[in-house]
């Protein structure tokens, strides 16, 4: 009988939770990004809290309305629930070959949600939450259609990033109005926009400031991962304006109130009530109470995002479930940042991206790899970059040399030595009992890493764990010992499956096929998280193991070049689609021409936007005047690379404010061969004088 030593761990009070995975866009196949930054910790989180014996509703869905759909749609010339329901089945098939526990995963066509989000609303409504306006709205009238979100792109306002949504700007994160973009152009036709009078319902966030402002800022919310606080934070103390919920669109969930007739709601007010719907369909099925899930104050909601999302989840949904008022709020909201993929930016019309269904035909059966990789290299704390190399050292020297083969030395030696019965132990040594020792901590170090949200850290502990199994092993001998003293090897094995038994259970929130597997090897499937702690043996004498066979097989250099290989043929074929040359814009007239003001200037000062990435702020002698310009190039030039340079400045530009900064002209700029900026700069330029016309 094993006496493991140490104290008991008090076994905490089951509770219950709600973990929302975002629904993602149904426009394309899932890719490891997406896995990355929000499924497989979503899915760690969820079957761990399972493990501890809690109630868990893990839900997600397709998010099926929105531009993105529409545009796919018009792309190839379908309609866009034939989009939709090809997508849908492809995302939700390739969910469940990578071992994502969802209880639920639904989808926003569903009727359920339909009625969900419609009754949502028209509370809203009812309660007068909403503000009605008609407000000029951008329109693309070649496309005989108003420009929301997708529909158009601009310069953002806040960083001037150049390829902003008309509802959010992906480089900064801000959550804007399409009005708000600078020089917004149709995604449809090209064409600048035109205004046109519509009416619309407004969710006044403004309303929420100082509900949002105690609830994050000022209580309990310090914990929050600080890429998402941060975020919050700024935008919170850049004040909250109203939001339009409506949108005219064809494709959507129709507003169900008198005057909606041809609008329907924006996605990203339906799209988060898609978990409530989700939780509906399957508490239906189950026979539970979906409102214990989302109106319980003792239920713990978490919703797994990627950073592109916190503005929806942290100020938007909630401000929604507020106004509402019979829902519980978020607990946490932990955001991934972004992976990228061999260096560069994942990119789905790049087809820059691994695509899981091509990952599992070059790699069958190996999700656990994969998982692996991408939790131990998660983008958790700052963007990180998945390689094909790092793929193969983590699977050839961790997933194989290291839990591999701790496993694989076990259960050969068991078979070998006691034809795969447990042996009887006994007169433990002290490193056997300071082993055991580690073996019972082992549980709350990855339960603490897992609720701290840091499961790069849980991951890397759960290998130490089945390192302790190895250097036990390298130490104890047992292929030693065998010849000459057959009850210290006894209780060496016996440690050893305890191990083992242990690695069965803590890792299957990470690895869950590779836990099934080595369950059904060490025939023992009835183990807790919990029992690992206490004082039960886990595999007890004379428990009878079964067959044995390799949980993970080494991957060859060939194999990763191949995936190399296809990489460097899609990069070869970006850059032919880059070289083509842009199509020449349309005719403008000479006057046109000459309105152009084009001076020669140096600029003389220069220092970094606060809080921004991109923009420089610089102080430009034009030789008319010595004036701030605000400019996108802080990606490519350090301050003091550009004091000094000459550049060409559009001086009769009108100022518009970035950052709060008024910027008066622009500089010109173009980007060499490899894609970097370059000045557009006069030749010799230390003989022209500042202020010299070029045009
Ligand atoms: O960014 C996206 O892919 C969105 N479809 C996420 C939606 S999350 C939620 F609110 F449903
Ligand atoms: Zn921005």
């Amino acid at each position: 009988m094993c006496t493991f030593v140490g104290s008991l761990i008090e076994s905490v009070m089951a509770k219950r939770y709600t973990i929302t995975a975002a629904l993602p866009y149904t426009n394309g196949p899932i890719h490891i990004g997406h896995l990355a930054g929000v499924y497989v910790p979503a899915d760690i989180f969820a079957r761990y809290l399972r493990l501890k014996g809690n109630d868990v509703a893990f839900m997600c869905g397709s998010d099926e309305h929105g531009v993105p759909i529409t545009i796919k749609a018009k792309k190839e010339g379908v309609s866009p629930q034939n989009i939709v329901d090809k997508y849908h089945g492809i995302i939700k098939q390739s969910f469940e070959e990578f071992g994502i526990s969802f209880d639920n995963y639904s989808r926003t066509s569903a009727k359920m949600h339909h009625d969900t989000a419609s009754e949502f609303f028209k509370t809203l409504y009812d309660n007068n939450e909403f503000v009605e306006e008609v407000s000029q709205q951008l329109y693309d009238a070649e496309a005989n259609q108003f420009l929301a979100d997708r529909f158009v792109t601009g310069t953002c306002p806040k960083c001037g990033y150049e390829e902003a949504y008309g509802d959010q700007c992906e480089s900064c994160g801000s959550s804007l109005n399409a009005t708000d973009l600078i020089n917004p152009k149709s995604a449809i036709t090209g064409n600048v926009p035109t205004l046109k009078k519509t009416k619309h319902w407004f969710l006044p966030l403004n309303k929420y400031e100082e509900f949002l402002r105690n609830w994050i800022l000022v209580g309990h919310k310090k914990d929050w991962k600080p890429n998402v606080y941060g975020q919050v934070k700024s935008w919170i103390d850049d004040g909250l304006r109203p939001r339009a919920v409506t949108r005219d669109l064809d494709w959507g969930i129709p507003v169900p109130v008198e005057g909606g007739e041809g609008k329907v709601l924006y996605v990203w007010f339906d799209a988060p009530i898609g978990y409530i719907s989700a939780t509906k369909e399957w508490a239906a099925r189950e026979g539970k109470n979906w409102e214990d899930y989302w109106k319980d104050k003792d239920t713990t909601l978490v919703h797994f995002i990627g950073k592109d999302n916190i503005v929806f989840h942290c100020i938007i949904f909630p401000a929604m479930l507020k106004a509402e008022g019979s829902f519980i709020l978020p607990e946490n909201v932990p955001a991934n940042e972004f992976l990228n993929l061999e260096g560069n930016k994942l990119s789905t019309s790049k087809n820059w991206a691994v695509w899981l269904p091509d990952y599992l035909k070059d790699f069958p059966n190996q999700q656990d790899v994969l998982r692996y990789t991408l939790t131990a290299n998660a983008p958790e704390t700052k963007d990180n970059d998945f390689t094909w190399k790092d793929f193969q050292a983590r699977n050839n020297n961790e997933l194989v040399a290291i839990f591999g083969n701790f496993i694989n030395r076990v259960v050969v030696l068991t078979h070998k030595y006691y034809n795969g019965v447990v042996p009887n132990p006994s007169n433990y040594s002290q490193i056997d009992l300071d082993t055991l020792a580690e073996l019972k901590a082992y549980p709350a170090v990855i339960a603490s890493s897992i609720e701290r949200y840091r499961f790069r850290e849980a991951s890397q502990e759960l290998m130490n764990l089945a390192r302790l199994g190895n250097k036990y092993l390298a130490e104890e001998e047992p292929w030693k010992t065998i010849k000459t003293d057959e009850a210290r090897t006894k209780t060496v094995m016996y440690v050893a499956l305890q191990i083992a038994a242990a690695l069965a259970v803590l890792s299957e929130p990470f690895l869950p096929f590779t836990s099934n597997k080595l369950k059904s090897i060490l025939n023992e499937s009835g183990n807790s998280w919990d029992d690992i702690s206490n004082e039960k043996e886990l595999l007890p004498t004379n428990h009878v193991i079964g067959k044995g066979e390799l949980l993970f097989s080494k991957i060859e250099d060939a194999a990763i070049q191949e995936q190399l290989d296809k990489l460097e043929a899609q990069k070869r074929t970006n850059e032919m689609a880059d070289k083509t040359v842009e199509p020449q814009k349309d005719i403008i007239t000479f006057d046109d021409f000459t309105k152009l003001d084009l001076r020669v200037g140096t600029i003389i000062e220069a220092e970094k936007m606060p809080k921004t990435k991109k923009l420089l702020v610089l102080k430009v002698d034009t030789g008319i005047d010595v004036r701030i310009i605000v400019s996108g190039i802080a990606e490519s030039f350090s301050p003091e690379e550009v004091i000094g340079k000459r550049v060409t400045v559009l001086v009769n530009l009108a100022p518009r404010k970035l950052r709060g900064v008024e910027s008066e002209g622009m500089i010109l700029m173009t980007e060499n061969e490899t894609g970097n900026l370059v000045f557009v700069n006069p030749d010799k330029g230390d003989q022209i004088a500042n202020g010299i016309r070029i045009s």
